[in-house]
């Protein structure tokens, strides 16, 4: 299960004339619009490269955010994976707190940004670092697998991070009959039904987005829509993804849509994916349900240019706690995908 980017040019839109970048977006912001946003657009342009700065955007960001100004897109395994090679000052991270932790991790030299610092994580704040101490007494022995939707100090406790990209390999890589796989419970049950041979305990931590859809929620898009495709995040309840015709990490999503080019899809996870890859596939439709991420939806191009005008909001991790932390990141990162 590998994460890919979308080629870098369909992100980056530095040296494109303003009208240019709008074609990208016109399909999601009315021209009405665009004056207001091209302003904010245009001077974050110029503050990338007065800060010799880059913007790494999850796959959950706004259009006008994913096609305007970031310069790298992906999912978590992927932000995490080109944090590392990122060639910049200064990193503004458009996504959610986690994500900015773990490329300050992998980039304790560099200033890592977050526009906006309530923009959080149900999972995240499901699980503390005494919890996962409290689970190492009572589990001697068993290995725990984090989800990298935690915070630094609970990854520090933990042996290796996963993604929703590379659970299940992580889960394999480890050999052992048992693993605790926290805190996503839909995750791990997910992962549990594609790696029977490992026993995985879980967690009762759920996504605020993905843990409202339900079954009935595909019958009834299947119900409207005879031959739509399914797709479902695995952060959704194991009763969904098994009504799906495939789950993967927002960036698997992304390119099974792109790669089979389905005539109509439901994405069951946040609505800015459909939105997000619209644009580039007007040959197939996208039909929601989705659900908006309120932490995701935090970032807005006025509080990226704010990030950068201002040098805020830093994340910074103690380096005592960053080093152990970044331990279960790079063990996730150095296991390769069967
Ligand atoms: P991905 O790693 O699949 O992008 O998911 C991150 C996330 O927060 C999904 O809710
Ligand atoms: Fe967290 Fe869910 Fe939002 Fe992803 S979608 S950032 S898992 S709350």
């Amino acid at each position: 299960m590998a994460a890919t980017l979308l080629p870098t040019s369909q992100a980056n839109t530095a040296g494109l004339p303003l009208p240019d970048i709008y074609a990208r977006v016109s399909r999601h912001v009315p021209a009405i619009e665009w004056p207001a946003l091209a302003d904010d657009v245009a001077a974050i342009l110029e503050l990338k490269k007065a800060r010799n700065a880059v913007i790494l955007a999850h796959n959950y960001q706004a259009p006008e955010i994913f096609h305007t100004v970031a310069d790298i897109v992906g999912d978590s395994l992927a932000l995490a994976r080109e944090a590392v090679t990122v060639d910049a000052d200064v990193i503004v991270l458009a996504g959610v707190h986690f994500m900015a932790e773990t490329a300050k991790l992998l980039n304790p030299g560099k200033t890592v940004l977050i526009p906006d610092l309530g923009a959080g994580c149900s999972l995240a704040d499901s699980i503390t670092a005494a919890d996962v101490r409290g689970l190492r007494e009572k589990y001697p022995g068993v290995p725990i697998v984090t989800y990298v939707n935690t915070s630094a100090a609970v990854k520090a406790e933990s042996d290796l991070c996963c993604t929703s990209g590379n659970a299940v390999d992580v889960v394999r890589s480890l050999g052992v009959p048992r693993v605790l796989m926290i805190p996503d419970e839909f995750l791990a049950q997910n992962v549990q039904a594609l790696v029977p041979e490992v026993e995985i305990l879980t967690w009762a931590g759920h996504c605020e987005v993905h843990e409202l859809f339900t079954p009935a929620d595909i019958h009834a898009v299947r119900e409207s829509y005879p031959g739509v495709t399914v797709i479902a995040h695995p952060e959704c309840p194991p009763e969904v993804v098994a009504e799906s015709d495939f789950s993967g990490s927002t960036a698997m999503m992304m390119n099974f849509v792109t790669e089979k080019r389905p005539r109509q899809v439901v994405l069951v996870t946040e609505c800015s994916m459909g939105d997000n890859i619209a644009a580039a596939n007007p040959d197939i439709e996208f039909i929601k349900p989705c659900n908006l991420c309120p932490h995701m939806k935090r970032m807005s191009l006025k509080n990226i240019r704010h990030a950068l005008e201002t040098l805020t909001h830093e994340v910074t991790v103690e380096p005592d706690l960053a080093d152990r932390a970044r331990l279960a990141v790079e063990r996730m990162l150095a296991v390769r995908p069967r």
